[in-house]
């Protein structure tokens, strides 16, 4: 009798008679009784969200086979890879077909279709450079909307690609001969800071192709951001490389008025809701951290790498900067924490900014 009250009880907790065995009460669609998933955006959200991701795959398809065409097997012996490490691009390439085809299947009939694009780079370095911070804000931009999705089982299958774009961008970071993983944590940024740093390779879309609804910040120029590719440092899977910047550093900004014209077709407008610059906020992490301004103009400020750490556990110290990671302008230092980073998009002046610091 008392068994089966329990039982009741414990059904009613999750919701859903019978309870399976070996299932404590709570969880969402773990009940036999739970609907089908559906592997589908459920809200606008959700649409734009994953719109966004698959206009960061494509770019990544192209992108990755691009390298391959533009520089011969010299180009890439003369920056310390050889063939087998084309091989392993051309691999990441065909992983991304099966990326994009995945959110295409989410998203129906009215998916983006790839567009063309514009680069930055003229040498496999720069090349190698580009794709790891690519898919670094690529990878971040998934990880900061991931949790507020809609659809669960949508957040499902875009989790186990977005693991497989982690591990691109880490091996991207080892062809640059840069440390493999200077954190403890990958840091999360919202769909506007993600979109803010993709629009500018788009060239031109197809024209049916959803229009992308999150913000375009005005661009961020870190003047003096130090450089990844070093000629010391070949490509390995490993260097006991020290940080490129360091806490107390003088680091320089220049940004764009709001207004400018960006993304493919030149179709977006960038904006902002934020008064005056007052903070250099350091996206790293898990952490969101603050820094003044200095010397600021309408269009210019400085200031100092912020010291600290995400934790310093018995001496074991995981400092806030040390990555390639995200700079924005702020006029707040608003409290923000990865789940309600969207908060802060508000208070953006310009950004953000990769800053090549590890
Ligand atoms: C891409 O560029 C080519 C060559 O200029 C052009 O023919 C094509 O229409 C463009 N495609 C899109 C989607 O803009
Ligand atoms: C950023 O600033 C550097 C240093 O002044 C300059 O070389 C570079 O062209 C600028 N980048 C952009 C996108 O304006
Ligand atoms: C690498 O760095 C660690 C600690 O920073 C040091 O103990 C070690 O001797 C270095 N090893 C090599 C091979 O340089
Ligand atoms: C940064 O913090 C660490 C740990 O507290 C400390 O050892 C180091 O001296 C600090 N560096 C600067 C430049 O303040
Ligand atoms: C960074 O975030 C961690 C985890 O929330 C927190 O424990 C730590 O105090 C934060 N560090 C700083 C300097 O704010
Ligand atoms: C964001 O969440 C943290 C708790 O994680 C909270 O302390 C902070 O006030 C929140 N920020 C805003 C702007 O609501
Ligand atoms: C910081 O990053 C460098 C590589 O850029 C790495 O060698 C170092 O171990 C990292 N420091 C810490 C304390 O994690």
């Amino acid at each position: 009798m008392l068994a089966a009250l329990t039982l009741i009880g414990t059904a009613l907790l999750a919701g859903a008679w019978p309870t399976p065995p070996y299932t404590p009460p709570g969880g969402v669609g773990v009940s036999p009784d739970s609907p089908p998933p559906k592997y589908e955006p459920y809200s606008q959200f959700d649409f734009q969200s994953l719109n966004l991701a698959l206009n960061q795959e494509w770019i990544e398809l192209d992108l990755f086979y691009k390298g391959l065409e533009m520089f011969t097997l010299q180009d890439f012996l003369d920056a310390g890879m050889n063939s087998e490490d084309r091989e392993l691009i051309e691999f990441m390439a065909e992983q991304e077909r099966g990326h994009a085809q995945l959110i295409t299947d989410m998203l129906g009939p009215h998916a983006a279709k790839e567009c063309n694009y514009t680069y930055p780079f003229t040498t496999v370095p720069e090349y190698v450079d580009f794709c790891q911070k690519l898919t670094r804000f690529g990878e971040s931009g998934v990880y900061g909307f991931l949790p507020h999705l809609n659809s669960r089982p949508a957040a499902q299958l875009l989790l186990q690609s977005i693991t497989t774009e982690a591990r691109q961008q880490m091996i991207f970071r080892q062809f640059e001969g840069l440390f493999p993983m200077p954190v403890w944590f990958e840091s999360a940024i919202t769909q506007s800071m993600a979109w803010t740093l993709l629009a500018p390779y788009l060239a031109s879309c197809p024209k049916e192709n959803p229009r992308i609804e999150w913000q375009n910040f005005p661009a961020l120029n870190i003047t003096n951001n130090p450089s990844g590719p070093n000629p010391a440092y070949p490509p390995a899977i490993t260097h006991n490389r020290t940080a490129l910047s360091y806490p107390g550093m003088k680091v320089t900004f220049e940004w764009e008025k709001p207004g400018k014209k960006v993304g493919p077709d030149d179709a977006y407008t960038t904006s902002s809701s934020a008064g005056e610059p007052k903070f250099a906020a350091w996206i790293s992490q898990l952490n969101t951290t603050y820094t003044p301004l200095h010397a600021i103009s309408e269009d210019s400020a400085y200031t100092y790498q912020p010291n600290g750490s995400v934790f310093d556990i018995q001496g074991y110290f995981d400092p806030l900067v040390n990555d390639t990671m995200f700079v924005l302008i702020t006029d707040s230092d608003l409290h923000v924490t990865p789940y309600n980073l969207s908060l802060l998009n508000a208070h953006v002046v310009a950004g953000p900014a990769m800053f090549q610091s590890g």
